[in-house]
């Protein structure tokens, strides 16, 4: 199957490091134009500077900006214009026992994990409804499924981002354009320890760029019949036949 994304225009959401720097380097290698994010405007220019040594031929853009409130969104939109492709990747996550997750911890992981989502969705989806073509992927996590004693706010999240998706397919219905969420599993990164039990049917950590491979699909005119579903990348480790 062949996949190019040349004339694509891509933003990944939280992308200056770890899975989002994967997904946007697959992006371009297939051809997209990317633009990558961050909080600061160093790192996201260094992750821009990666992704074209990695793909010397790479259209890539760093657009530094804080996506948990609506004036950082506001500020991206001013800088980006128009895509095709939206991925939402941005997200946060961090052990916490569940009695000791106040109020104000879970207001922040609905802004960062939920509201940023919604709101760049709310942002780009009207224009690719009116041009016909666009992809939007919300990358959520097996925690999204099962939800994780040790971190329920994180669960929490992310089961709601799986309605997100749901509720703005049926928005976009017929439109050509396609809403999916990502289940992506337990992925090597700068924290990541090794596996520590044995659900995982691959037997190993997802590497970033293997959710960035499924994104690469999504986000062809090949995935055009997917939509408002969650697509698993966990390795097997979701224990259900369905997400
Ligand atoms: N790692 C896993 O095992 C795993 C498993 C399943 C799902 N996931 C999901 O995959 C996604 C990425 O995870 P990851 O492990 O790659 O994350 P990560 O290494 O912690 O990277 C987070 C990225 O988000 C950016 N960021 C943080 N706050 C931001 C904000 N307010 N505005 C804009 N950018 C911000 C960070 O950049 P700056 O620091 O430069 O701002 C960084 O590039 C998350 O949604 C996560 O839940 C991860």
């Amino acid at each position: 199957m062949n996949i190019d994304l040349t004339g694509r225009r891509a933003l990944v959401s939280g992308s200056s490091q770890g899975i989002g720097l994967a997904i946007a380097t697959e992006l371009a290698r297939s051809g997209a134009a990317v633009v990558v994010n961050g909080r600061t405007q160093e790192k996201t220019e260094r992750a821009a500077s990666t992704i074209r040594q990695e793909v010397p031929e790479a259209e890539v853009t760093a657009v530094a900006a804080d996506l948990a409130s609506q004036a950082g969104a506001d500020e991206l939109k001013a800088k980006v214009g128009e895509l095709d492709i939206l991925v939402n990747n941005l997200g946060i996550y961090g052990a916490k026992p569940v009695f000791e997750i106040d109020d104000d911890e879970w207001r922040r992981y609905f802004e960062v994990n939920v509201l940023s989502a919604v709101r760049l969705i709310r942002q780009y989806l009207p224009g690719m409804m009116e041009r016909g073509f666009g992809r939007v992927l919300s990358i959520a996590a097996e925690s999204a499924v099962a939800t994780p004693l040790h971190m329920v706010h994180n669960g929490v999240t992310k089961t709601a981002l799986l309605a997100v998706t749901r509720g703005f397919a049926k928005a976009a219905a017929g439109t050509g354009v396609t809403v999916n969420s990502v289940l992506a599993g337990p992925t090597r990164g700068p924290g990541s320890e090794e596996l520590d039990d044995s659900h995982s049917l691959i037997q190993r950590l997802v590497e970033p760029a293997e959710i960035g491979n499924l994104v690469v699909y999504l986000s062809s005119t090949k995935a055009s019949a997917t939509t408002g579903g969650a697509i698993r990348v966990d390795g097997g480790y979701i224990d259900s036949i369905l997400p």
